[in-house]
């Protein structure tokens, strides 16, 4: 099997993120928007600051930022899943000074901006070493980059993920590129980018914990993001019944024994040209 050219990557997965946003972040399970709001906090951008904000899904850091900058500030806030983009537009209709529209967070619209933001979307960015070139030039003197992105996950979901993975025939499955490359560390990550001009790099790790009340609020929740992908797949593979009777076993005794949530590191990087 030829491997998938940079294009058919991005397809395939705002492909997924476009099929989840329906649901996405509206399950009752706050993890996106605590990130998102999180990332604000670092990035703080000041009233009448301009603010790009890449891959913003349904607005976990678009919207705190529109509320931060104010009306005499400007939040333009991109993703390439069209349903995303919808969605989020109709949530700022009451926020004029923030523009949602279709774009490639490899492709920067022209600044200057104050701060270039993205939660947890640059690990998607398979041209992730220009990307990080065209941020540097679209930031205005002084301006600032921020991103959140996976630290430590939870070793104790790992019987579940396992179950998720073996259930997908190997060709298929995906590769874990939310901890890949500059993304395994800390060090990793600054030192990649100090090679693309960015300085002062600094990382804080914060902990979000996920409570599920029950096996089908994980399932709902597995559906609304990324983990979507491995159900598709095991769909596809006509596996995912047989996986989800599994799967459930796991659930039912965590439900039972109280250990029916999910935590995971979440680190938060900002750097300047
Ligand atoms: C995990 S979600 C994060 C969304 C939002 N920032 C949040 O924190 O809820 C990743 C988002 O990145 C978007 N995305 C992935 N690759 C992208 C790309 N090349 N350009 C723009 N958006 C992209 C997906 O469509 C999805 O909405």
């Amino acid at each position: 099997m030829t491997a998938p050219t940079p294009e058919q990557l991005k397809a395939g997965i705002t492909g997924v993120f476009d099929r989840a946003a329906a649901t996405y972040d509206q399950v009752g399970v706050d993890f996106f928007s605590r990130i998102g709001e999180e990332l604000v906090r670092r990035t703080a951008p000041a009233a009448g600051e301009r603010v790009l904000d890449l891959g913003c899904g349904r607005g976990a850091s678009a919207l705190p930022a529109a509320r931060a900058v104010g009306p005499t500030g400007r939040v333009v806030a991109t993703d390439l899943a069209p349903t995303m983009v919808a969605g989020l537009q109709e949530q700022a209709a009451d926020l004029p000074w923030l523009t949602v529209e279709l774009g490639d967070a490899e492709q920067p619209p022209e600044g200057p901006w104050d701060v270039v933001q993205a939660s947890l979307v640059l690990f998607f960015l398979p041209g992730l070493p220009a990307a990080l070139d065209c941020y540097r030039e679209v930031l205005a003197p002084g301006g600032r980059l921020g991103y959140t992105w996976f630290g430590q996950g939870d070793e104790s979901w790992s019987d579940i993920q396992r179950l998720l993975r073996d259930g997908i025939p190997e060709d298929r499955r995906p590769p874990d590129i939310a901890k890949a490359g500059p993304f395994s560390s800390v060090d990793a990550q600054h030192a990649f980018l100090e090679e693309h001009g960015f300085t002062r790099a600094d990382t804080s790790a914060f902990l979000v914990e996920v409570p599920f009340r029950d096996p089908d609020h994980w399932w709902a929740w597995s559906w609304s993001h990324g983990q979507r992908h491995l159900l598709e797949q095991l769909e596809a593979a006509g596996n995912l019944d047989d996986v989800r009777r599994r799967v459930d076993a796991v659930l039912t005794e965590r439900q039972r024994d109280g250990s029916l949530s999910f935590r995971t590191e979440v680190r938060c990087t900002l750097a300047r040209p």
